[in-house]
C-alpha cells in the first residue's frame, strides 16, 4: 500500500493504471468498522481500491468540532494495510485548498431538510471536496454508508447535476451487537451515554414496525418515535423525520420509500441513524 500526499501525485499514479476500475471510499479517517465494510465491498467489485482520508474544513461550520475530530493516521493505515488495499490519498489541508475560496458549490435540493438545518453550508462542502477528490482520483465506482443517507441522497444530485462520471455504491449501516451505528463520533461518549446511544435505533426500529402494522400517518409516526427515544436517553432530540427517499421532501402519509431518520445529541457528540424503507416498512434494498 503506498501513501500519497499530493494532488498531483495522485493524478500521476492515476494516469497510470488508465484502463481498470477504480474503487474509491472518501473517509475523514479514524476508521472503524463501518468504513472497512465499504472499503470491503470496493476491493470485491474493482481492480483497484483507493481510500482518501482527509477531514475537510469545508464542511464543519464555526462551533463544530474540526480541531477535535479524532485523528488516527497510522492506525488507519495498519488497518488499511491489512486489507490489501493500492493507495491511501492522504492530502494536507494547503495541498487541497492551497488558496482563499474562490469558487464556492451551493446545493438547492436535499439539503434544507435532517442535518442540513442545523449544519448550514455543510453539504456545500462535501459537495466540493467529493467534487474535488472524483477530478483528482477519476474513480469508476465510488462509495458512501447509509449511515449518513442525506449525504449519499445528495452526493446522487452531485453526480448527476454536474455529469460525473461515476457509479455510486450505497453500503448498508455497520453497528454494534446492541445496534448502535460505529461511529468515528462514538468515542465521546460517556459511559452511561453509551448505554443509552442504541435506543437511537431502536426508537427508529420502533417506528418502522409501526409503518409495518399499516400506520401511515408521518406526524403518528414520529411522535411515538420521540416519545420512545425521550423515554430512554438523556440526549437532546435535534430531530425526527420521515421524508421521501432519496428525494428528502415532506410527506403528511406514508405511499412510497421512506427514510425515517433521527438526530440525538449527548454533552459532547451529535449522533445520527436512519432506516431507508419501502411503503410497508421492509428495509430498502439498495444494491
Ligand atoms: P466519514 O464520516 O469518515 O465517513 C466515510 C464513509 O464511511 C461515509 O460514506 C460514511 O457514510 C461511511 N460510514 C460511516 N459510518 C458507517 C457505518 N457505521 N456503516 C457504514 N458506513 C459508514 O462521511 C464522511 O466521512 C465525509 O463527509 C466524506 C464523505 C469523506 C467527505 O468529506
Amino acid at each position: 500500500m503506498k501513501v500519497v500526499r499530493t494532488p498531483a501525485e495522485m493524478q500521476s499514479i492515476i494516469k497510470s493504471h488508465s484502463t481498470k476500475s477504480i474503487g474509491f471510499v472518501p473517509t475523514m479517517g479514524s476508521l472503524h468498522e463501518g468504513h472497512l465494510s465499504l472499503v470491503q465491498k470496493a476491493k470485491a467489485q474493482n481492480d483497484l481500491v483507493i481510500v482518501s482520508i482527509f477531514v475537510n474544513p469545508l464542511q464543519f461550520g464555526p462551533t463544530e468540532d474540526l480541531e477535535q475530530y479524532p485523528r488516527n493516521e497510522a492506525v488507519d493505515c495498519r488497518l488499511l494495510e491489512d486489507l490489501h488495499i493500492d493507495y491511501v490519498f492522504i492530502p494536507s489541508a494547503q495541498a487541497m485548498y492551497p488558496t482563499k475560496p474562490r469558487i464556492q458549490l451551493t446545493l438547492t435540493d436535499r439539503v434544507n431538510v435532517l442535518c442540513g438545518q442545523s449544519r448550514p453550508g455543510h453539504f456545500d462542502g462535501v459537495a466540493m471536496v467529493i467534487t474535488k477528490l472524483v477530478q483528482i482520483i477519476k474513480p469508476t465506482h465510488m462509495y458512501f454508508g447509509l449511515k449518513d443517507a442525506q449525504q449519499f441522497a445528495v452526493i446522487q444530485l452531485l453526480v448527476e447535476d454536474l455529469n460525473l462520471d461515476v457509479k455510486l455504491i450505497g453500503v448498508e449501516t455497520v453497528r454494534e451487537s446492541d445496534g448502535l451505528a460505529k461511529s468515528s463520533r462514538n468515542v465521546y461518549l460517556t459511559e452511561t451515554e453509551k448505554h443509552e446511544a442504541p435506543y437511537l435505533y431502536k426508537g427508529l426500529q420502533l417506528g418502522q414496525s409501526l409503518i409495518q402494522r399499516d400506520e401511515t400517518d408521518t406526524k403518528v409516526i414520529i411522535q411515538a418515535v420521540k416519545e420512545y427515544i425521550r423515554n430512554h436517553t438523556s440526549a437532546e432530540i435535534d430531530y425526527v423525520d420521515i421524508l421521501t427517499y432519496p428525494s428528502l421532501e415532506h410527506i403528511d402519509f406514508i405511499e412510497d420509500d421512506i427514510i425515517l431518520a433521527g438526530a440525538i445529541k449527548f454533552s459532547s457528540a451529535r449522533l445520527i441513524d436512519n432506516v431507508i424503507l419501502t411503503s410497508e416498512g421492509h428495509v430498502k434494498k439498495m444494491d
